[in-house]
């Protein structure tokens, strides 16, 4: 019997309702896997910071740096300002754990709908490797004459040679481990011609290791062009942090919607944090109609991160078998609720 302590970050909003859909469906599936989980709740979030002004404690970094792998649910709170929870919370758990790859596939499940005219599931299946510890997202910068109209402000996108190369690494191991033919590089070397060109030469380097696999360049305006146009082009796209946040958001979009698009932020030497992309959804909390399938997906791919690759699979069955019975995938519209879509994914796996 495998034992793994998983760590569950509900956080705010929907996030609770949304964690425990996955956990009702690992709970009581475990067993078909000689697997047993040991979870712990963190009640990090948004109301705990309006109670008790903490974002991230050294106690929580230790709990949930012993855990095997964290689930989290949304960060997201209407009474905190913007900004406070995603980098005090979020994105410091990214640093503080190094997390440096954020793994978002986009994969319309058939029977989905897209909106994108004539494509369907077999159009529309790659994955974004997104650098997630550096970028313009480094923290880089500061002001000048704060409040004047002299005022100067900057920020800096820092790229090292070290997060690129690891990045680029997994891309293509990546590619090489999931049958993928091709990697994208998604990049703005016409004008960003420090950075990018430092990314181009590794890719260029890194991908001479695997002749195997084909390799391609996009600048990121294009690249959202082709994600529309012609999203059959494309396999592993590998980009920098700032460019992956927002073509993830358009994939997210053309696979269906925030209801079904998962990543995870991933250190593949260490702890490990997976997540339903979309927010925390204030108002439809509590109602029992959130989409939980995202959520649910999360954790089937925290599932193949911990190695347990057929339970991951059999859990993205449920989700497509499931998908396919809902009326949308949109919060509210579903014909079912929140309750209900984890009962009818969770009864699919055990009918296997
Ligand atoms: C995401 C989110 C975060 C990001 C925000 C909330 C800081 O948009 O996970 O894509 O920009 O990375
Ligand atoms: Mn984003």
């Amino acid at each position: 019997m495998k034992k793994y302590n998983i760590s569950l970050l509900p956080g705010d909003g929907t996030g609770p309702e949304v964690v425990n859909e996955a956990v009702k469906i690992l709970e009581n599936t475990k067993s078909n896997y000689d697997i047993e989980f040991n979870f712990t709740n963190n009640d990090l979030g948004g109301d705990r910071y309006l109670k008790s002004n903490e974002l991230v404690t050294s106690k929580d970094l230790e709990e949930l740096g012993s855990s095997d792998a964290i689930l989290l649910g949304a960060i997201g709170h209407p009474d905190v300002k913007p900004g406070i929870l995603e980098q005090g919370i979020l994105l410091n758990l990214r640093k503080e754990f190094d997390q440096y790859i954020n793994l978002r596939p986009v994969v319309l499940y058939p029977g989905v709908e897209t909106p994108l005219a004539n494509k369907g599931s077999e159009d529309i299946n790659f994955t974004v490797v997104r650098e997630n510890t550096e970028g313009l997202y480094a923290g880089a910068g500061g002001y000048i004459h704060y409040g004047t109209e002299n005022e100067v402000a900057t920020q800096e996108s820092i790229n090292t040679w070290k997060a690129i190369n690891r990045c680029i690494v997994y891309a293509f191991e990546y590619a090489k481990q999931n049958n993928r033919k091709k990697v994208t590089l998604c990049a703005k070397t016409n004008v960003l011609t420090y950075a990018h060109d430092l990314w181009e030469r590794i890719f260029n380097d890194v991908s001479e290791s695997y002749p195997d696999i084909e390799t391609d360049y996009g600048h990121v305006d294009a690249v959202c062009m082709w994600m529309v146009k012609n999203p059959e082009w494309f396999d592993v796209i590998v980009t920098d942090n700032m460019f992956g946040d927002i073509i993830t958001d358009l994939g997210a979009m053309i696979q269906g919607g925030m209801g079904i698009a998962a990543g995870g932020n991933i250190n593949p030497e260490g702890v490990s944090m997976f997540e339903p992309i979309g927010g925390s959804a204030p108002k439809y909390t509590g109602m029992n109609v959130i989409n939980p399938l995202a959520c649910i997906a999360a954790a089937s791919m925290m599932l193949n991160q911990l190695g347990e690759e057929q339970y991951a699979k059999d859990i993205e069955n449920g989700i497509i078998k499931t998908a396919q019975k809902l009326e949308s995938l949109s919060a509210g519209k579903m014909g079912m609720s929140t309750s209900d879509v984890g009962d009818a994914v969770l009864s699919t796996i055990l009918d296997n």
